[in-house]
């Protein structure tokens, strides 16, 4: 119709016509940005799983849009649920998993918000055989629940509050052989980062009850009453309860960051009996469940001026918590900072206070039971490569969720570094026989963790890259039996791999691929030609190239990827040459040391392995060291490190400028590091008379941590400092910390520490235990010093008290820690400006650090990441501090390390 008309007009009309369109699109267009833009759901993801792709609709009860599940899966079938199911519109559908062990969803959301995330199944009897099957359910990497039902009309949810670090979350449901897994909805609601607070990164909140109180209404109360999508049940009302209410609008009510909806706050119990105390109890599963609960009040009576309400809150026979005294149309929340465990049944017992002249109430109530989230996500740059290899080869294999863990679901042709403390890296990836095409796909080399790589019987065509003499840790190659398709010559680089590191390196059947220099025929002489020497043809299929142990190198920085912008991606090339070149340049004679030195004039101080000496080279101050060779074990071997140590960088670790071996004498010269060292600063002994605020004290440990993380992660092979302690931690002018002495101190006798083994190197008050023992280091024994450096940096106190009965730091703290006390483990001269939480964070992370058992410590990314997280809230609470009050607080909020305000009178 419109295209017959449209010949029939003027040009001019037609123009007129296309403006006029333009015109209405650009209203409908200004309409829907509207609309978008005053969407209350702004951030709520709803899935309707198994509606027909591309559908949507408005939920009819809290019009909340749910879209199809479809976009974020790519298997299962949607079932519908037979017509007379009268149930919510979310479950009329399900996605049902009948092929697949493990299927997995992946959904986009903003990584570091908090979200409430549900996932909801309902069974209503969709496959006709009356049995709802049992199943699992796991977030990522980590399994969240069990999902089973009572009856074929069970509804059951499982919900998780969860602060994702990445942009995505990868929900998967996983058939443990009862039942077909199925699911009816996922729903993530964003919420108040600083609500739901639990102690520990790792501890995820499962909601076990969630409860209203004191109604008749016999109601479940959720969006748009609550805010948040919460879905909140009545209480039974026990014999002994009385009810109050009132009626409020949500206008009225003052509400907290956890904002319990208006109409759940209206309502409150309160015991028959004035005398009488309010309680409520549940039972665990295991002794070993941890708990926690949120109590919400609001006064719900205008009290008279001759009343109050007043009461405590005790759990168990625990010390009780008050007096809480609600006020009217305020929401009071009430929840421990550590969770309860330790027994099977937990009774909480809120009782009026002597003086109060009314009973206690409660208005509402949630329980939740900490979930350990504990398995990290495989390296998230592993994860899009080894996607994006999928997608390349089109891979018809089960590859959904995380490719490395739970152990039991590893991607089928993967394996991982699985240790349970570091992030997982895909270490073999074996394709073989797997029907592949095409080139090969220059991605893989950036699987840098790739020790085993299998390409084998594939028709993989095209010229052997070089791209895969990036994969240093690469130990075996295998592309033999690509018949025809591979061509070329093997790469000069990859034959240097296989000559000098031992790379295996297996080319079998693949009669077009030739040596270097021998490619020079045409095509189509090869074939014939005898001169070509196919690497290897052997009869068996397999042959080896040369194995040659090489020597070990430091490589740094190669592995870690950094923005262009990133102050510290200058670091310097790693080719032979280039290091050849710098140590000669930074090698100096004992002449010029003592000019340097300006003839050992200034002592700078006396470390554990020599005299510190101030120095000028040309205009630029420096540290030197100078030892005795005698004091040294194995001198060449220590040469060759210092050596190496001159070219790792990292603007957390002092770095080694140069050295001086000349006869019996070796200086080591450093950068300078102007305000000493973090002993003398917490201690006070710092010349200067620098406080340091509970910001700078996390600045320093991050700092540190960085430094340390950099030496464990950033290095290859990974550099073990042994010797982390305060004394080693230097402060430069502006206050930056900088870890000194790394990968130096196995060389030397342990520092005054005569009744230790001196094949152990370290300092008595640092040593993790498991190595003094076993002897066998690893990087947790760094993990373990470092957590003992952070309780110091936390409370102040040396590693052993000066007291004669020479406590440990760590035993000082735990007992206090398990108390909940945290205001005597801080620095008392902080005198509590601090935020709670983030102590909290920062004294577990110390804990975690000096656990027993190493496999029990956190790595160094995971302790870097928590101290972050501490100061990034500690800095976020002095922000509010100071927009609430601008007179309390002058002290403008710097960024890290900057603050160099010297002198207590600063604050
Ligand atoms: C993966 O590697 C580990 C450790 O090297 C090894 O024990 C395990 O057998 C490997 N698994 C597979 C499926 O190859
Ligand atoms: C690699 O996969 C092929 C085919 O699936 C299998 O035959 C071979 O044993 C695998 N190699 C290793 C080391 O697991
Ligand atoms: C090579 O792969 C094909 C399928 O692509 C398979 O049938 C054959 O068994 C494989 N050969 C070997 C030696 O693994």
């Amino acid at each position: 119709m419109s295209l017959i008309i449209v010949v029939y007009l003027t040009k001019q009309t037609v123009v007129g016509m296309f403006l006029h369109f333009l015109l209405v699109l650009l209203t409908v267009l200004t309409v829907v940005v509207l609309v978008q833009a005053q969407d209350p759901y702004a951030g709520f993801i709803s899935l309707d799983c198994g509606l027909p792709k591309d559908s949507r609709y408005s939920d009819i009860s809290t019009h909340i849009n749910y879209i199809s599940d479809a976009k974020f899966i790519d298997t299962g079938e949607s079932k519908k649920l037979a017509e007379e199911n009268d149930i919510k519109q979310q479950l009329q559908y399900v996605r049902s998993f009948p092929i697949g062990m493990r299927n997995c969803y992946r959904i986009n959301v903003a990584s570091g918000t908090k979200y409430l995330i549900r996932a909801s199944f309902y069974y209503g009897n969709y496959d006709n055989l009356n049995k709802p099957p049992e199943f699992d359910l796991h977030f990522g990497p980590n399994v969240w629940d069990t999902v089973k039902f009572a009856s074929l009309s069970h509804i059951t949810d499982s919900e998780i509050i969860y602060t994702p670090s990445l942009d995505y979350i990868q929900p998967c449901l996983v058939n443990t052989g009862k039942g077909t897994p199925f699911i009816s909805a996922i729903e993530l609601r964003p919420l108040n980062n600083t609500a739901y607070i639990t102690y520990s990164p790792k501890s995820v909140l499962s909601l076990f009850n969630r409860y209203y109180l004191g109604s008749t209404a016999d109601k479940e109360y959720r969006y748009k009453d609550d805010v948040y999508d919460r879905i909140w049940f009545p209480f039974k009302l026990s014999s002994g309860w009385a009810k109050l209410s009132s009626s409020l609008n949500s206008d009225d009510l003052h509400q907290n960051e956890y904002k319990p909806p208006a109409i759940v706050m209206s309502t409150a119990v309160t015991p028959v009996n004035d005398s009488a105390p309010l309680q409520f109890h549940w039972e665990a599963d295991n002794v070993n469940d941890q708990y926690y609960t949120y109590l919400h009040f609001n006064e719900v009576e205008e009290l008279a001026a001759n009343e109050t309400r007043a009461f405590n809150i005790t759990e168990n026979d625990h010390l009780p918590y008050g007096p809480v005294i609600p006020e009217y149309r305020v929401v009071n929340t009430i929840y421990d900072e550590i969770p309860y465990t330790g027994t099977k049944m937990y009774q909480i017992t809120i009782s009026k206070t002597e003086d109060s002249t009314l009973p206690p109430i409660l208005n509402a109530f949630e329980i939740y039971k900490v979930k350990n989230f504990s398995q990290s996500e495989t390296d998230r740059d592993d994860v899009d490569t080894i996607i994006n290899i999928k997608n390349t080869y089109g891979v018809a294999r089960n590859w959904q969720g995380d490719p490395c863990a739970p152990v039991n679901y590893m991607w089928e042709g993967l394996n991982c570094s699985l240790d349970g403390n570091n992030i997982p890296r895909i270490t073999s990836l074996n394709l073989s026989s797997s029907g592949l095409t095409g080139e090969i796909s220059s991605s893989i080399s950036k699987l840098s963790m790739l020790q085993y790589l299998d390409l084998s019987n594939n028709s993989l065509s095209g010229p052997l890259p070089d791209f895969l003499t990036q994969l240093r840790s690469l130990k075996t190659l295998n592309l033999g039996k690509n018949n025809l398709n591979l061509t070329g010559s093997v790469s000069s680089g990859l034959l240097e791999r296989s000559k000098q590191d031992g790379l295996l390196l297996i080319l079998d059947q693949n009669p077009n691929i030739c040596e270097p220099g021998s490619c020079n025929q045409k095509i189509s002489d090869r074939k014939k030609s005898n001169k070509i020497v196919p690497l290897v043809a052997s009869v068996a299929g397999i042959f080896v190239l040369l194995v040659l142990v090489s020597g070990a190198a430091i490589i740094c920085a190669l592995i870690k990827k950094r923005k262009p912008q990133d102050g510290n991606s200058q670091v310097q090339s790693d080719t032979p040459n280039d290091s050849q070149l710098e140590s000669k340049q930074r090698q100096y004679t004992y002449d010029d040391v003592v000019k340097i030195t300006n003839n050992f004039n200034r002592v700078l101080g006396k470390g554990g392995f020599g005299t510190v000496y101030h120095g000028l080279i040309d205009d630029t101050e420096v540290a030197v060291k100078m030892l005795s060779k005698s004091s040294v074990h194995g001198f060449e071997q220590f040469l060759a490190e210092v050596k190496l140590l001159m070219r790792v960088h990292h603007k957390n670790l002092t770095s080694l400028i140069g050295y001086c071996n000349e006869g019996k004498d070796i200086g080591l010269i450093y950068e300078y590091m102007a305000n000493g060292n973090l002993d003398e600063l917490l201690s006070g002994k710092n010349s200067k008379g620098k406080f340091l605020t509970w910001a700078d004290r996390l600045g320093i440990a991050v700092d540190a941590a960085q430094g340390l993380e950099y030496l464990h992660n950033g290095c290859k092979p990974p550099i073990i400092h042994r010797d982390v302690k305060s004394t080693n931690i230097l402060l430069n002018e502006s206050f930056q910390a900088k870890l000194a002495d790394f990968g130096l101190s196995k060389n030397f006798p342990s520092d005054g520490g005569t009744h230790l083994s001196t094949v152990v190197a370290g300092t008595p008050g640092y040593l993790d235990y498991e190595y003094m023992t076993s002897n066998r280091l690893t990087e947790k024994s760094d993990v373990y010093s470092f957590g003992v450096v952070l309780l110091e940096i936390i409370t102040s106190q040396p590693a052993i008290t000066k007291s004669p009965d020479k406590t440990h730091i760590s035993q000082w703290v735990r007992s206090m820690f398990y108390n909940g006390d945290i205001k005597n483990i801080v620095d008392s001269r902080l005198q509590q400006d601090f935020d709670t939480n983030s102590a909290w964070k920062a004294v577990d992370i110390g804990m975690a650090c000096v656990s027993t058992n190493s496999s029990d410590r956190p790595n160094m990314s995971e302790v870097m990441n928590g101290l972050k997280e501490c100061l990034a809230e500690e800095l976020a609470r002095k922000k509010v501090g100071r927009c609430k009050s601008k007179k309390e607080d002058p002290i403008e909020l710097v960024p890290l390390n900057l603050d160099i305000e010297l002198g207590p009178q600063a604050r």
